[in-house]
């Protein structure tokens, strides 16, 4: 479990907020095995904004999902707040992910017979907030990622950038350590990528800490490293 204590002697000795320790992913077995993730090494560290590039099939999801604590690696090790992970069970995982993580995915993934309101407020329930509070807080989050005038509107009333700002909203809503954004604007026009690309500008002005995977150049630009993989290796940090 992640306790005030070990986030405290985090601070004290200066862990990375994530490490990944020769970590590999492996899928099926014999000749039809495949390496997804090969022995990757990665250090994000608290501020970080990075960008994770590479072709299809690369392994950048199998990272994330392990990053996210969605999936746990094959060999190696993972840290989390200098919290070796894979030994974890199954509510401790859920837990960590509730209160450390924050995940952005291509799709939205919200909830559709859920106002925004609602899906903001939605990971504050799991973390035992009291409703009153979980109200203000989710309301000050939409307004945060501009969209206190939607809040009442159901996913299909929004467009795909305003539910992508939706999605960021309930992502940031339990302060994580990391946010994870697996090609958040893949599903987007140009117009509306640079909206949500200027909203994780903004989020990483204010000292959060973004790993995010594009195909595109132009979003890449806007991180501060760019992590290039290739048949589940990093073959490149710049
Ligand atoms: N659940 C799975 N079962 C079997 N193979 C998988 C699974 N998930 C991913 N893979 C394989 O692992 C490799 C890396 O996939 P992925 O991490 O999704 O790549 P990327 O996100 O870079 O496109 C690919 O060869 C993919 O087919
Ligand atoms: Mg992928």
């Amino acid at each position: 479990m992640l306790t005030k204590e070990l986030l405290v002697k985090n601070t004290i000795t200066h862990n990375p907020v994530a490490k990944l320790l020769k970590v590999s992913k492996f899928y099926g077995h014999g000749d039809l095995l495949v390496k997804a993730l090969d022995e990757v090494n990665l250090e994000v560290n608290k501020g970080d904004y990075l960008a994770v590039m590479g072709a299809s099939g690369s392994g950048k999801s199998t990272a994330m999902n392990i990053l996210g604590c969605l999936d746990k690696p094959t060999k190696g090790s993972y840290q989390l707040n200098g919290l070796s992970v894979e030994n974890l069970d199954d509510d401790a995982l859920a837990d960590l992910r509730n209160k450390e993580l924050g995940f952005v995915f291509q799709q939205f993934h919200l909830l559709q017979d859920a106002t925004a309101l609602e899906n903001v407020m939605l990971p504050m329930i799991y973390a035992s907030i009291p409703p009153d509070e979980r109200k203000i807080l989710a309301e000050k989050a939409l307004e945060r990622v501009g969209l206190h005038e939607r809040m009442q509107n159901r996913p299909n009333q929004l467009s795909g950038g305003q539910q992508q700002r939706v999605a960021i909203a309930r992502a940031i809503i339990n302060q994580p350590s990391l946010l994870l954004a697996d090609e958040p604007t893949g599903a987007l026009d140009s117009s509306t990528t640079e909206d949500v690309l200027r909203l994780f500008d903004e989020l990483h002005d204010q000292g959060i800490t973004i790993v995010l995977v594009t195909h595109e150049d132009e979003v890449a630009k806007r991180a501060q490293k760019v992590a290039k993989f290739k048949d589940g290796k990093i073959i490149e940090i710049s």
